[in-house]
């Protein structure tokens, strides 16, 4: 029951960002309804009594700011405010295995540009 409230609320989320990326004037505040803030939060599955592991989750969308020129005529649509979206991602992690899987740790979290790291 608990798996399926979280699935539910990473969808939920996947769909937020998602509509507010399409629109014309994002929001750019932290309270949109289904987006958290960037912080550490413990990882249910592989978290264990006494050793909690943290991933970073949560929204960040930083700020908005007029479109540069260039990027403009870059776009299907031109939008005056483009609004960059970042990424919730590590900033400090430790390499930890649980169960023969190895995990990153996480330990300290920023909003920063978006990549994939494997992990
Ligand atoms: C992960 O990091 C937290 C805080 O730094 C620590 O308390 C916890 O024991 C670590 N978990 C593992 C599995 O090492
Ligand atoms: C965007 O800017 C252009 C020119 O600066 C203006 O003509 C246009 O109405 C603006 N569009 C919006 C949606 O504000």
């Amino acid at each position: 029951m608990i798996l399926i409230i979280k699935y539910t609320g990473a969808a939920v989320l996947l769909l937020s960002v998602l509509i507010q990326l399409g629109q014309l004037y994002p929001h750019n505040d932290m309270t949109y309804f289904g987006c958290e803030e960037c912080k550490l939060k413990e990882n249910n599955i592989f978290s264990k009594p006494g050793a909690p592991v943290y991933q970073c989750m949560g929204c960040c969308f930083s700020r908005a700011y007029p479109t540069p020129l260039r990027s403009k005529k870059t776009m299907l649509v031109p939008k005056n405010i483009t609004s960059e979206a970042t990424c919730c991602v590590a900033k400090e992690f430790e390499r930890v295995t649980v169960n023969n899987v190895k995990l990153l740790n996480h330990t300290d979290c920023h909003c920063s540009t978006c990549y994939y790291h494997k992990s």
